[in-house]
Order: C-alpha cells, then sequence, then structure tokens
C-alpha cells in the first residue's frame, strides 16, 4: 500500500512519503493518520508484532513530537486514543528490554564504574567501527550514514527532553554538553547539521527521514530507545544514564568512522562531524560522568538503577543494530531493507 503522506514541510524539503507500512500495525495506523485525529477503538496485538512493524509504528508516532509529518494533523501528538496505542508499543519494547537486560540491583557509589565497564566492554560482538574503518567500501559507508540519519539529523534532541526534569548540577551540565550538541548557537556548527554535511559529501540526500523505508526495525529501535526514555518522566535517570554512555564511547569509533573516510578519499567536509566528536566527547564524557551522572546520583541515589538500565538499554539495542549490519556485510548483501522483500523478523 502507498501511503500519500509526506514529511513535515520547511523551506528545503521536498515532499516524501512517509513510509510504506511494514505490517498490520502500521498499515491501520497511516491510514488513521490519513484523516483528522479521531477516535481510534483499536489495541494492536503488539505480542505479535514485528519487530519491523513495531519500531517503525513507534518512530512515527514519536516523530509528531518532533519535526512532525506534513500531512499528518499536528493534533494527532496529543490524541489520547494514539497515546494508549503508543503505550501498548512501548510497553512491549521496556519488557523486551528489560527482560534481555535482566535486573539490575546497584549500589549507587558503584555506578560511576559499572558504567566505565559497560564502555570499555563493547557490546560483546565485533566492532562496526573496526570494520568500517579497516574494510568498509564506499557503498557501505553510505549504508550507515542512512542508518545513522534517523538518530544524527536530530542529534541530541531526544536527551533534551531530559533538561526540564532535572535540576541543580545534573541540569547544569546537562545543558553544558547540549549547547556544544547544538553548536553553541551557530546552526551550521549543530551536530545534526555537521552530519547532514558527512551525507551531502557522501552524495546522499540529507532531507530528514528520506531513507526511513530502507531502515530496519533493528536501527529504529537505537532511536526509538532515546525517545522513549526522553519522553517518560520516570525514566529520566535511564536517559541520563543512556546520555553518558554515548559520550563515554563515542571517541574510538568517531576515530575510526573519520579513519575511513579518509581512506575513501572523502572530503575534508564530510568528515568534520567525526572530527569534532573525537575532540567535544573528550570533555563531554567527563562531565557526563562526573557531574551529569554524578549530580543526579547526589540529588536522587534512587535512580541508581535507573542509570544503569538506561546505559545497558543502549548497549542492548546496538548491539542487535551493529550484529545485523555485520552479518549482511559478511555476507555480500546490503544492511538496508529492500522494499517489498525485506524478511519480517520478530521482535526480540
Ligand atoms: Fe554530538
Ligand atoms: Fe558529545
Amino acid at each position: 500500500m502507498t501511503s500519500p503522506l509526506t514529511i513535515a514541510s520547511s523551506s528545503k524539503r521536498p515532499t516524501t512519503r512517509i513510509a510504506e507500512p511494514r505490517g498490520p500495525i502500521t498499515e491501520r495506523l497511516f491510514a488513521a493518520f490519513e484523516r483528522p485525529p479521531h477516535d481510534l477503538a483499536w489495541a494492536p496485538d503488539v505480542g505479535a508484532a514485528s519487530e519491523d512493524d513495531l519500531h517503525l509504528a513507534l518512530y512515527c508516532c514519536y516523530e509528531l513530537h518532533y519535526q512532525g509529518w506534513a500531512d499528518v494533523d499536528p493534533d494527532w501528538e496529543w490524541e489520547p486514543s494514539l497515546l494508549r496505542v503508543r503505550r501498548l508499543l512501548e510497553d512491549r519494547f521496556e519488557a523486551d528490554l528489560r527482560a534481555e537486560v535482566g535486573p539490575v540491583g546497584t549500589d549507587p557509589d558503584t555506578v560511576p564504574n559499572q558504567l566505565w565497564d559497560l564502555a570499555t566492554g563493547g557490546t560483546g560482538g565485533p566492532s562496526l567501527s573496526g570494520w568500517v574503518a579497516e574494510r568498509a567500501t564506499l557503498d557501505q559507508v553510505r549504508e550507515l550514514a542512512k542508518h545513522r540519519s534517523a538518530y544524527q539529523l536530530k542529534e541530541a534532541d531526544p536527551h533534551t527532553w531530559a533538561i526540564p526534569r532535572l535540576a541543580g548540577e545534573a541540569k547544569a551540565v546537562m545543558l553544558a554538553i547540549q549547547a556544544d550538541e547544538y553548536g553553541n548557537g551557530i546552526a551550521a556548527e549543530m551536530h545534526s547539521s555537521l552530519f547532514a554535511d558527512t551525507m551531502t559529501a557522501l552524495g546522499l540526500d540529507a532531507t530528514p527521514n528520506r531513507y526511513l523505508d530502507e531502515l530496519p526495525g533493528s536501527t529504529l529501535a537505537t532511536t526509538n530507545l532515546i525517545s522513549f526514555l526522553g519522553l517518560h518522566r520516570r525514566l529520566r535517570g535511564s536517559l541520563v544514564g543512556h546520555l553518558a554512555l554515548f559520550e563515554m564511547t563515542s571517541i574510538g569509533p568517531m576515530s575510526r568512522y573519520a579513519r575511513a573516510l579518509d581512506r575513501l578519499k572523502i572530503p575534508a567536509r564530510g568528515r568534520r562531524f567525526y572530527d569534532v566528536h573525537v575532540e567535544a566527547d573528550q570533555i563531554h564524557q567527563h562531565l557526563a560522568i562526573e557531574g551529569m551522572v554524578g549530580g543526579l546520583l547526589r540529588q536522587e541515589p534512587h535512580l541508581a538503577d535507573d542509570i544503569v538500565f538506561g546505559a545497558k538499554a543502549l548497549t542492548a539495542v546496538e548491539a542487535r543494530f551493529a550484529s545485523r549490519v555485520l552479518c549482511s556485510w559478511d555476507n555480500g548483501l546490503t544492511s538496508l531493507r529492500v522494499a517489498d522483500s525485506a524478511p519480517e523478523s520478530a521482535a526480540a
């Protein structure tokens, strides 16, 4: 089914479909979005949902809170029956994550060391950035940029939901990190803008969600995780843990991606996104663990478990993402969805 829905228009954005549905949930959701907000009177069978259907549906619900969709009435954002549907999708996502991460019983004093252990332990699987640095072709680097575009073109936005939910030192330090992410007042220096430059240098279209149809559920889950944590105040500790681990695991991969772009002779403007992160995250990683996580623990020590859960959930979704990409490449296949033939893997 082809949906006529289009992405939110701005001066530079051509319109494009929201996405092709991937199963019964997105079929029904996208059909509803074609009409004004109304009572959905529907409870999707999330237990039977494929990973692709579940995460595309969740992603499209969350986008209503960011730039929206051009032909979707903005009042859908707070339509109670849609929020009920979204809640069911989130319940399934959270239950799967908690089952995978396992119980987290944490003494607040051990949180920094636990996060450093996670940061230095990798995902437990082969290194995606190592593979890219040494072996990736230009087409594979382009694939990776498409995967990452779902988050990087709105980099920092999902974590910003935490700011009004924090106080004192944790809030102030998070704002210092986020100010850098947003280019300190210079639009062209926003990390999202630098990633758009990378896409352009790679010959890609940097229009947000331009490649949504090609992104598997395992990719969308990496972005959905941050939106999920960000939109629930009860999970503010997990959002902080997620951002902290993001900052603590950035320098190595970013320098390897920069090396890959060098090897492939991509113009310097294209690798600036990676160079900027190598430099900025030398500082951000310490701000994150000492001021942001430390500040939150001093204020709200009961959030220790949540902080570790957010970091472990990040590790889990990144491991699944990397393993899908590397498994495809090892078999000489694309890691992207191929229209109309992408397998419907069961959500894990
Ligand atoms: Fe960044
Ligand atoms: Fe950073």
